[in-house]
């Protein structure tokens, strides 16, 4: 079975919700979820790293805070400077995502601190692959799918509201979508690693 990680923060549990939904849309394509919450700067990070050399894909996920990844988020990434060094993440897919209160909120920015996290990483950055919304504005709602109309990664918008209600349910499903493709994208990654059956044989 094909292992996918999603590590994240969310300091008050909205990005959470999108990490939930990639991890059920990676199951509902037969793959293995595994969620690793980054909790707080002062934890070790040793086990997360760990259970991230043995995924087969990666998720990164942050909330946009002070129009980047949140501060919590970049202490874990510079804990991953041991995994650059050895090359233990190298050539494995990645994927991430973000989620903030603004449309904007310069979430595009957050998302391409992840690619560049990936990138130094020797990883292969998957997209989000879901075409922006062809409607107007007025018919753009809440069940939307990627509501925000982003490219590189999954982007949510959340209000000053509790989790249980925002992000909205398009927000959900983008996210449920996303890890489908992520692990769909996975398996044919990992597949392409066997030696050939001709060699095998
Ligand atoms: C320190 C801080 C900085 C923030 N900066 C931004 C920002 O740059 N852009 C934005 O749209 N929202 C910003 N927000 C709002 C959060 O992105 C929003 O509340 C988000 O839903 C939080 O996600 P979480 O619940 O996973 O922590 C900020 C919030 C905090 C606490």
């Amino acid at each position: 079975m094909t292992k996918v990680a999603i590590v994240y923060h969310s300091g008050y549990g909205h990005t959470a919700v999108l990490a939930d939904k990639i991890a059920e849309g990676v199951r509902d394509a037969g793959q293995t979820p595994v969620l690793l919450k980054i909790d707080n700067a002062a934890q070790d990070f040793a086990p997360l790293i760990e259970q991230i050399s043995d995924a087969d894909a990666v998720v990164f996920g942050a909330p946009t805070y002070m129009g980047d990844v949140s501060g919590v988020f970049k202490v874990f990434a510079d804990a991953t400077a041991g995994a650059f060094f050895t090359g233990a993440w190298k050539d494995k897919l990645a994927a991430g995502f973000t989620n903030s209160h603004s449309f904007s909120g310069d979430k595009g920015h957050a998302l391409e601190s992840l690619t560049i996290l990936a990138a130094q990483h020797g990883m292969n950055w998957v997209n989000l692959g879901l075409a922006p919304p062809n409607v107007t504005a007025a018919e753009r709602g809440p069940d939307t799918i990627n509501r925000v109309g982003s490219f590189i990664g999954l982007a949510a918008q959340s209000d000053n509201a509790s989790p249980e209600i925002t992000p909205p349910a398009g927000d959900r499903e983008t996210a449920r979508l996303f890890g489908v493709r992520i692990a769909q994208a996975a398996v044919r990654w990992t597949r392409g690693a066997q030696p050939a059956l001709s060699q095998a044989a």
